[in-house]
């Protein structure tokens, strides 16, 4: 495959990271995941306007979205995935080790490509989450390279056999280690408001618009962990992760155990909006 790093276009094998990148020594950037069906991009204005305003959360400014724009499009011509994502990540920029921002840096931007598949099977049956307390900083709206609490987070699910773990805050569900949360509650769906406790995902967004073509009443308002655990259904959704049903949690059983009839309907909307 071919791949960019630093101003170049290059086969994989061929690229070296600058170990000075600031990415590496403090995680000091943002990045996207934006998926590929049938050889086109989906929802890529969205993710990146969001890069462009993570940057800018972080100080990074003045970021060149055309050229972006540009560098995914080659990337998806010259590689002709199908089926896949492209990941596109910018850092401060390069220098030596030093804690305080460098002087006249410019940002580096690395994007690849990924050949991936649609979840099909978890998305019929269904997947185990386990919750957790939510540790991370404050500023959770940005998409910063900063993963630590979430991969942490991450390997506990797979270490106790679930997929994802669900973070919460003294009691109130935020999002999952790498997704969003959502919950259907007397026939209301319900996810976390768009605040700096979550990252406001772009399938977050595009569930929201099924719900509102498709008359399903939602509310973006905070749950807690015991409205998860006695909820009619649960799913998470990510761009990687779709419309995924949710039927254990830490154990017990969500509603009948198989996907619901409201998760059903949104899954459905969105692979129209896929299409
Ligand atoms: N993760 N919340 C967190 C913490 C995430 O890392 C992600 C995405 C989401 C869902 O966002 P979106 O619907 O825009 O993909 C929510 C990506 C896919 C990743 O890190 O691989």
């Amino acid at each position: 495959k071919i791949s960019y790093y630093n101003g170049q276009f290059k086969n994989d094998d061929e690229i070296t990271v600058d170990y000075n990148d600031r990415a590496f020594y403090f995680g000091d950037g943002v990045y996207e995941v934006v998926r590929v069906y049938n050889n086109e991009f989906f929802t890529l204005d969205e993710h990146m306007d969001r890069l462009v305003r993570s940057a800018s959360e972080i100080g990074i400014e003045g970021l060149d979205r055309a050229r972006m724009v540009e560098i995914v499009t080659e990337l998806n011509e010259k590689n002709n995935i199908d089926d896949g994502s492209v990941y596109i990540q910018v850092s401060r920029g390069i220098g030596k080790r030093n804690h305080a921002y460098l002087a006249n840096k410019k940002p580096v931007v690395l994007a690849y490509m990924n050949e991936i598949s649609r979840p099909t099977a978890q998305m019929e049956e269904g997947i185990s989450v386990i919750t957790a307390d939510d540790y991370r900083w404050l500023k959770c709206h940005v998409k910063s390279l900063n993963l630590l609490a979430n991969v942490m987070e991450k390997e506990r699910a797979i270490r106790a056999g679930a997929h994802e773990t669900i973070l919460n805050r003294e009691g109130i569900v935020t999002e999952g280690s790498s997704t969003n949360v959502f919950i259907v509650k007397d026939g209301v769906l319900r996810t976390h408001p768009a605040n700096n406790m979550i990252l406001n995902g772009i399938t977050r967004l595009e569930v929201l618009k099924v719900a509102r073509d498709r008359k399903i009443p939602y509310e973006e308002k905070a749950f807690t962990v015991g409205d998860l655990m006695n909820a009619e259904e649960v799913f998470i959704t990510s761009t990687t992760q779709e419309v995924t049903p949710v039927t254990e949690v830490d154990g017990e059983v969500v509603g009948d155990g198989s996907k619901g009839r409201i998760t059903h309907a949104i899954q459905e909307g969105f692979d129209e909006e896929i299409h």
